[in-house]
């Protein structure tokens, strides 16, 4: 797998990727039919469009030529000084060979100004508390609610 730049050329599987991968991610904390209404809003190709053409963000794949194996997306705020990592998914088939760190490192890199990554993810999503914990994030001490009303923890980490 190579991390690369999306184009709109890969929306069609990065969308399914995503749809895949949230399945097997939050279908036991939120239930089938309310993770298709999510990914069905927050993934669609017109918003996943608008994702590429943000100004200040970073859209990521990984990619070995025949599938795509991993996709982030992350904005600069705060002057560019912290990146909003808005997305981080590896399809559940390529978890834990090294694809989540990379797609990490390289957001990370392509925000030179930045001193702080933040981000936010469910309290009961224990695996990738796990994976942000290993990769240098401070997990916040309490919850907080989310857009739709789920709990999740804030992480931030320093870098740069
Ligand atoms: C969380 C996620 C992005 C991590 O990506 P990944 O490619 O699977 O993880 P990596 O192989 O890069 O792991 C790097 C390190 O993180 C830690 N880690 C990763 N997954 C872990 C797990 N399930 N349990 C414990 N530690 C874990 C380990 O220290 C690992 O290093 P090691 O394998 O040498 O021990 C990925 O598993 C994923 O997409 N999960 C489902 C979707 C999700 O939860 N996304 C995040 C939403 S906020």
């Amino acid at each position: 797998m190579f991390v690369r730049t999306a184009s709109e050329r890969d929306l069609a599987a990065v969308r399914e990727l995503l749809v895949e991968t949230w399945h097997a991610t939050y279908d036991d904390l939120y239930g089938r039919q309310r993770v298709t209404e999510i990914t069905d809003e927050w993934h669609s190709i017109p918003l996943l469009r608008a994702n590429l053409e943000q100004p200040r963000s970073e859209f990521l794949v990984a990619d070995d030529g025949k599938t795509l194996g991993g996709v982030a997306y992350a904005t600069a705020s705060d002057d560019g000084k912290t990146v909003m990592l808005k997305r981080l998914y590896v399809r559940p088939a390529f978890q834990r060979s090294g694809i989540g760190r990379a797609l990490l490192a390289e957001i990370e890199e392509s925000f030179p100004e930045a001193n702080t990554v933040r981000l936010e993810v469910a309290v009961d999503n224990h695996p990738a508390v796990a994976f942000y914990r290993a990769n240098g994030f401070v997990i916040s001490a309490s919850p907080e609610t989310d857009t739709k009303g789920h709990s999740v923890y804030n992480c931030e980490k320093r870098i740069g």
